[in-house]
């Protein structure tokens, strides 16, 4: 089961008329859209959207009965636009992302996310996708796969990891996840291998990057913005530094007005302020919850109300 993050902070920050259509981008176990669903009246409508169709499939099941109209929508968030005018929607009262992977992709060996379950190296959110974790670990140039497990993992043997992944692969390619985390394991020099599993964050790199997850989330947030209307929240819940701080600066700049150099005596820019943020710091679960979820433990929300 997939246990919703901030499940009651998000909701509770995100409902500003019970009878608006709200938009979830991020359906995975449907935990945060039965909630909504809960909050909402009956003149209420819920779209939500999931690259993966096994969640959407999970989730229809748990949304029957549900009193608001709910519709679910299989696509990339990344054209969130799009896609709300395909159902004929362009105005709408709160949009949510709860962004990363969810327990039912980890617990399906067959996906290729765990590091604890033999797969093949797949990663993919959206099996329709071309481009997997086996591509990644046995094409790239070794410097690019360096680049992205320091960058998107933060693992500060990138490069030996990258190093023995070529190494390995010019013997024969590395197809399933085991095989991976052996290859890590040998990179890693076994003083730093105490504490955490030593293949979580090359995992946790592979994974953004397979899924450019980054990308879409640049791409998402000024749709989220245009599509919300006077008063519209939008709410972004984060798992790692990057995503805070994109979703942080983006906020930051969408609330500001004009962003001319303070020497101009006139404004040249016309930049004007579209959103308000609703958290000043971001939301973080408490200890009950950290204690109760470890994927909570690096989560924060943040809020922002359409001007
Ligand atoms: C953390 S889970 C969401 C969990 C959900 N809030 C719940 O309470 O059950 C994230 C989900 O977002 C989906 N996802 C991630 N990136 C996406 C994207 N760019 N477009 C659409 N769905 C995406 C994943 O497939 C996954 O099912």
């Amino acid at each position: 089961m997939h246990k919703p993050v901030l499940l009651e902070e998000t909701v509770s920050l995100l409902v500003t008329d019970p009878r608006g259509i709200y938009v979830d981008c991020t359906v995975g176990g449907g935990g945060h859209l039965a909630r909504l669903a809960e909050r909402l009246e009956a003149e209420a409508t819920l779209v939500g959207i999931d690259k993966d169709r096994r969640a959407l499939q999970e989730t229809s099941a748990r949304m029957v009965g549900a009193a608001p109209t709910v519709i679910l929508v299989h696509g990339d968030f990344r054209y969130l636009k799009a896609l709300l005018r395909g159902k004929g929607i362009t105005r709408v009262h709160g949009i949510l992302l709860d962004l990363g992977v969810s327990s039912f992709q980890l617990d399906e060996a067959e996906r290729g996310f765990s590091y604890h379950l033999d797969a093949p190296l797949d990663m993919r959110m959206n099996p329709d996708q071309n481009r997997s974790a086996w591509n990644l670990v046995n094409e790239l140039p070794e410097e690019e796969l360096a680049g992205i497990i320091w960058r998107f993992g933060e693992e500060r043997y990138s490069r030996l990891i990258a190093r023995e992944i070529v190494k390995r692969r010019q013997v024969a390619p590395i197809n399933t996840t085991l095989e991976l985390v052996e290859v890590i394991s040998k990179a890693i020099p076994s003083r730093s291998k105490r504490g955490k599993h030593p293949a979580r964050r090359t995992f946790q790199a592979l994974r953004i990057a397979v899924n450019d997850e980054m990308g879409a989330l640049e791409e998402v947030l000024p749709q989220a913005v245009d599509v919300l209307g006077s008063g519209g929240r939008m709410g972004v819940i984060t798992f790692h530094s990057l995503e805070d701080r994109e979703v942080k600066n983006f906020i930051k700049l969408e609330s500001s007005g004009c962003l001319c150099p303070k020497h101009l005596p006139v404004c040249v820019c016309h930049h004007q302020a579209r959103l308000r943020p609703v958290t000043v710091k971001p939301v973080v679960p408490d200890v009950h919850e950290q204690t109760a979820n470890r994927r909570a433990r690096s989560a924060k929300l943040r809020v922002a109300e359409r001007i």
